[in-house]
Parts: structure tokens; C-alpha cells; sequence
């Protein structure tokens, strides 16, 4: 399913099974659980068939980039709201590594813009955004070859977003689920922003000649946006944008150390910068459950079984296998293990990570390099829209 196997930062990024048959995480949605009439359930059916064909899409995709890695550009990004962690390690970063190593062309997006959907102030950008270049480098993207830049910078990114509003309509971003799941979770008003900025990350994508997009399920319909202002753009002016594809990643979707959702509004995370004793005693206090024998239940020991999926997935090993072994070891063993697998695989990551944030100037370059090659991107991509609007007032 994956490409191969490759070593991130002196691990391996596993291969593993589907996110739907491994973990539990077509249940952790940020979503309300709404699943009791009748329309919401034949919406789920949709949503289900739309995950499969993704999900078989999305093998057929690997397969090609087996045979030409250059044959699509990958497009991808985060939001600087605060540190990396364990799960975005697990769930995305060795997977763009993965990509990049594979010599795919790879093109990461700081989206600090989307940091000010859901909150009215940005924060500490600036030393968000350094950490973040930090954490990329050090996980093993590579800025010579992967271009690394907030979108901010970026103008004629921003100035798509005009073109592009004019093909969708209000009804249809409202309908969008994580705008809705968003809007419902932070209990403020729905500012127009939020509303909008699934097409912002349109222009995100569309702008550097992105085709295809590494997303987990809940940013599916994100994706289908995409494609549906790509394909309205090339019918009204004439051809410019290829449609973007999702790649589902096959990684595990790590919970945090609660049970719950693994994110930093939580704060149930293993920051990728926590320390050695940190991550222990952080492991120590993670929930498990009563029972002295270990089994790798996803369903109904989801605390246990997410400890064994993180082993699981640093070590490139089945989780059932690693639960026998521990057998009636108990949580105690269990969390030793996990402690230990943690720390080892994220040593040489964290030590790089250091270094990195040591020297600000460095990631600074790093950044505007990358802003730099976003922009050349983005400035010919405007350009040829205007073409195609007949806005080339002033062109040869
Ligand atoms: N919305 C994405 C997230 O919260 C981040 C993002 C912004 C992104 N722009 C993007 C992801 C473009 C992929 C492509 O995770």
C-alpha cells in the first residue's frame, strides 16, 4: 500500500493495514454525533462509499508513483497553532518524508492564515512557524528539494482566492462538514473566513500545480472542493488547473494520552520536543484499563490498543504480536515499552530539532527560499488566470 519502506530519523515508517480495519479512527471525528436520523445515516453510507473509493484510488495512486515518482505534485500542509506531535509524526510527517525520499515533487504549506478560523488572535506566529521548519527538517524533509513556505507570504496565492470565490456557492460551504464540525466546536459566531477557507486551501493546492494532497478521511470533502473550482475554472475560461486527488494515508491515526483525539487544544499530546523524562512520565500517566492481560482490542480497549498501535507503528511491527508478547506484562510493561520505543525512534529527531531551533537564521532562510520558489509558482499560475479571465491588461 505504502511506496516501501524508508527510514525516517532512524526509524522505520512501517507499513500497515488500513486506517479502517486498524484503528479506530473512523470514529474520531472532531463531529458531533449525530447519527440518529435517517438522513444523517444515508449521509454516512455516502460518506463510506466515497472513503472506499478514495481509499482503492489512492492504492492505484501509490502504484504509479512506484513506477514514476514525478508523475504527480504533492501538496500539503499545517496550521502553525503549536507544536508537532507524536501523531502527526505517526499520521503524516514520515509520510511526506516517505514521499519526498521516493523523489516525488513535495510542497509544504504553512497555513498561517487558517489559524485565525477558529480563534481570534494568531499567537506567537513567528516562533510557531520557526518550530514547525524545525520539525519538518528534522523529521527529514529535505528544503533543497521540498519547498517549505506560509502562505501569507505568498500574494498571488492570496489573490486566487478572488477568482475562486466566484465559483462556489454559500450553500455549498455551508454544507462542507468540517466547516460545520468547526463552526458547532467553537461555539462563536461562523466568521466568513471559516466559511471560506476551504477555498483558501484550494488556492493552497491549485496554486503550485498540485495534484495530488495526503489527507486522512475527515478532509476528503476539502479535497472534492478542490477539484470542483478547478474543473468550474477550466469550463468557464478555458484550461488551467488539473484536479487535484486525495491520498489517503495508510498510517494509523494515534489517540492521546487520554483515550481522546490526539491535538494540542487538549493537551493530551507527546510534543515531538518533549524530553526524554517527559515522554516518560507522560506515557506513565496515560489512561489504560483495569485488566491485567494485554490484547490489542481496538473497539473496546481503545486506551490499550492505541499504546500498541504507536509501538506498532515506530517499530513497523503488528500490533497484536507486540500485545502477546507483553500478555500479562501488564499496563505497567506495556507503558515501559511504549516509553522506550517513543524515546528511541524520536532521539535523533529531537537532538536535530534542537540544533534547528538553535539557529533561527537558518530556518529563516529556509523559509524564504521556499517562499521564494511558492511564489514563482503561484505568480504563473495567477498570471495564466488572468490570461484565461482576460485580465492581462499590461502583458506582452
Ligand atoms: N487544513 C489543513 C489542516 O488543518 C492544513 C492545510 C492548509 C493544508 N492548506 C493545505 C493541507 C493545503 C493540505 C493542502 O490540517
Amino acid at each position: 500500500m505504502t511506496i516501501s519502506t524508508l527510514t525516517v530519523a532512524g526509524t522505520t515508517t512501517p507499513e500497515t493495514t488500513s486506517p479502517a480495519t486498524t484503528t479506530p479512527a473512523a470514529t474520531t471525528s472532531s463531529a458531533p454525533d449525530t447519527r440518529t436520523t435517517t438522513a444523517t445515516l444515508v449521509a454516512d453510507d455516502a460518506t463510506d462509499a466515497t472513503f472506499r473509493r478514495a481509499q482503492q484510488r489512492s492504492e492505484r495512486i501509490e502504484a504509479d508513483l512506484r513506477v514514476d515518482p514525478t508523475a504527480y505534485r504533492v501538496v500539503t500542509g499545517d496550521r502553525p497553532t503549536g507544536d508537532l506531535h507524536l501523531g502527526h509524526y505517526i499520521g503524516t510527517l514520515a509520510n511526506r518524508v516517505r514521499l519526498q525520499n521516493a523523489g516525488v515533487p513535495v510542497t509544504v504549506v504553512i497555513a498561517d492564515y487558517q489559524v485565525i478560523t477558529d480563534r481570534e488572535r494568531p499567537g506567537p506566529l513567528r516562533d510557531r512557524v520557526r518550530a514547525l521548519v524545525a520539525d519538518y527538517l528534522a523529521a527529514g524533509l529535505d528544503p533543497r528539494r521540498t519547498a517549505i513556505f506560509p502562505h501569507s507570504a505568498v500574494p498571488a496565492l492570496n489573490q486566487l482566492l478572488l477568482p475562486f470565490l466566484s465559483l462556489v456557492s454559500v450553500a455549498e460551504l455551508h454544507r462542507n462538514p468540517t466547516v460545520k464540525a468547526e463552526s458547532l466546536a467553537s461555539r462563536r459566531t461562523l466568521s466568513a473566513l471559516m466559511l471560506t477557507y476551504p477555498v483558501h486551501q484550494a488556492a493552497d493546492i491549485l496554486c503550485c500545480q498540485g495534484t495530488l494532497v495526503p489527507v486522512g478521511k475527515d478532509q476528503l470533502p476539502h479535497i472534492e472542493l478542490a477539484r470542483v473550482i478547478a474543473r468550474r475554472f477550466n469550463d468557464r475560461y478555458g484550461h488551467v488547473f488539473g484536479e487535484p486527488e486525495a491520498l489517503l494515508s495508510s498510517a494509523p491515526v494515534v489517540l492521546g494520552v487520554d483515550g481522546a483525539k490526539m491535538s494540542k487544544t487538549r493537551g493530551n499530546t507527546i510534543p515531538l520536543g518533549a524530553d526524554e523524562d517527559q515522554t516518560t512520565a507522560a506515557i506513565r500517566a496515560a489512561r489504560t484499563d483495569g485488566l491485567r492481560r494485554i490484547t490489542f482490542d481496538p473497539v473496546s480497549r481503545p486506551s490499550v490498543a492505541n499504546l500498541l498501535t504507536i509501538v506498532g507503528a515506530l517499530t513497523g511491527r503488528e500490533p497484536a504480536r507486540i500485545a502477546d508478547e507483553i500478555g500479562d506484562g501488564g499496563a505497567s510493561a506495556l507503558k515501559a515499552v511504549a516509553a522506550e520505543v517513543i524515546n528511541e525512534s524520536l532521539r535523533d529527531l529531537r537532538a536535530r530539532r534542537r540544533e534547528l531551533l538553535a539557529d533561527p537564521g537558518y530556518l529563516d532562510e529556509v523559509l524564504l527560499d521556499g517562499t521564494a520558489r511558492a511564489s514563482a509558482a503561484a505568480g504563473e499560475a495567477l498570471e495564466r488566470v488572468r490570461v484565461a479571465m482576460g485580465m492581462d491588461y499590461f502583458g506582452g
